[in-house]
């Protein structure tokens, strides 16, 4: 178990160069298993998570060469295997996007069921409705296994708003022969990403307002794709940097990986520059608190819901954050406390109260709620612990030489 140290920091200074987005990347590597042509992905993010996703990806059969300093994966399918049934399967939710390659390669295929992380429970009911809509026959019993039969296209809503079960539609339909629509989808720039590489590939994929329409096409052509910057990483940068008194430069980033995020910003009194893909920050370290809905994208990301909550512990202003995504997502809450942040919560709403933090140890249940608390620390009296740090590798690449950086004093113990 990782453990690492944190003092209080009194001011932030110098530059991040943010890395390709974890939740676009994950479905994109598993593109690999739909082609037979190469794949070479650039500002890939050196995370547990696509190490995880590149080893359930070589099971199965694809050859794969990582540059670990450019940042580049070329991958190279041969024949696929039918079963995921290795123990990396539930180590990432993102394993289910491998679904819609092992059903196409196979007449009949297993899987384990998908891993991820548990600050909620994370149903996949509408990822196995994808594939009966078209044909495929399900059978659960400690395992999934999958029957192909003749696929056909189909139309699909979610009850609600889903991420994950929007790119898996989009992957299982995109070489089936006929025409499938997602609607009412929120496109979200990770959803977006999915399908601009698919599209460079051959891919006959629309976007009508809220709806996708794909049009089954026989192959996928070779390609060569570099991948979107993570708004979720730079969004968490962004925040810790604005309780302290910072002057950063975020490099390697797009107007849209925060320009959505600008009403919000401002009404949190943290402004920025943008220009020729750098972000710069220049804050006192004083936020305004916020009354907040996390609703789907455009809205404030729930990834960022976390993270925010500890930086309003900073503000001299009470906040209210009322996550609909996920209405349980609150492991963090448990560990801030324990720093002496006054945080409640009652029937789906979380109240953050001004709190002078004090340096404790905590546990980070997951990468966000861990981001969240190495916030805490910088802003902690004296030093914090934090145990199980590895789960903050899973989404944020170098993140201690990161933050050493720009100023934090954290070190492994
Ligand atoms: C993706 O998860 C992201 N993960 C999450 O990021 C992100 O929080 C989430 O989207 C929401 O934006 C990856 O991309 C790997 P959903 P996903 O399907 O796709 C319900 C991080 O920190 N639902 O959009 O699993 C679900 O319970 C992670 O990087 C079902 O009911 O999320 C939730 O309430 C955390 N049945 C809502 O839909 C299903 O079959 C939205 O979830 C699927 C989802």
């Amino acid at each position: 178990m990782m453990k690492v140290s944190i003092k209080k920091c009194e001011k932030l200074r110098g530059t991040i160069k943010i890395t390709g987005s974890k939740n676009s990347v994950l479905p994109i590597l598993a593109i690999s298993l739909l082609t037979k042509k190469k794949m070479t992905l650039t500002n890939v993010p050196m995370i547990s998570d696509v190490y995880n996703m590149l080893h359930l990806l070589r099971h199965l059969g694809v050859k794969i060469k990582l540059n670990f300093d450019k940042n580049t994966v070329i991958l190279k399918r041969k024949k696929i295997k039918n079963e995921l049934l290795c123990d990396e399967v539930n180590k990432i939710r993102a394993s289910y996007y491998l679904y819609p390659g092992l059903i196409h390669n196979n007449k009949e295929s297993y899987s384990h069921f998908p891993g991820g992380c548990n600050f909620t429970d994370r149903p996949i009911n509408y990822h196995l409705d994808i594939f009966r809509q078209t044909g495929v026959k399900i059978e659960i019993k400690d395992q999934i296994r999958f029957s192909k039969t003749k696929l056909k296209g189909a139309n699909f809503e979610f009850s609600t708003p889903s991420v994950g079960a929007t790119i898996n539609a989009i992957l299982h339909t995109v070489l089936i022969k006929g025409k499938s629509v997602i609607k009412n989808q929120p496109i979200e720039p990770e959803i977006k990403d999915v399908i601009s590489c698919l599209n460079k590939m051959g891919a006959n994929i629309k976007i009508e307002d809220n709806n996708i329409i794909i049009k089954g096409t026989r192959k996928l052509k070779k390609v060569k794709y570099e991948i979107m910057p993570d708004r979720i990483e730079l969004g968490s940068y962004l925040l810790l940097a604005s309780v302290i008194p910072s002057q950063i430069t975020f490099t390697n980033t797009l107007d849209e990986s925060i320009e959505y995020l600008r009403p919000y910003l401002n009404k949190l009194n943290i402004n920025y520059i943008y220009n020729n893909n750098k972000i710069l920050l220049d804050t006192s370290g004083k936020i305004n608190g916020l009354n907040l809905e996390i609703m789907p994208y455009p809205s404030f990301p729930t990834d960022l819901q976390p993270i925010l909550c500890a930086a309003l512990l900073a503000s001299s202003q009470e906040s209210t954050i009322i996550d609909k995504v996920y209405p349980k997502r609150i492991s963090h809450l448990h560990e801030m406390r324990k720093m002496e942040g006054n945080l409640k919560y009652s029937d789906g709403k979380i109240i953050i109260k001004p709190s002078v933090l004090k340096g404790t140890c905590v546990t980070a249940h997951d990468l966000r709620c861990g981001f969240g608390l190495i916030l805490c620390a910088c802003l902690g009296q004296g030093t914090t612990y934090i145990n199980n740090f590895e789960v903050i590798n899973r989404g944020y690449e170098n993140i201690i030489s990161k933050l050493k950086a720009i100023g934090v004093q954290i070190n492994e113990v």
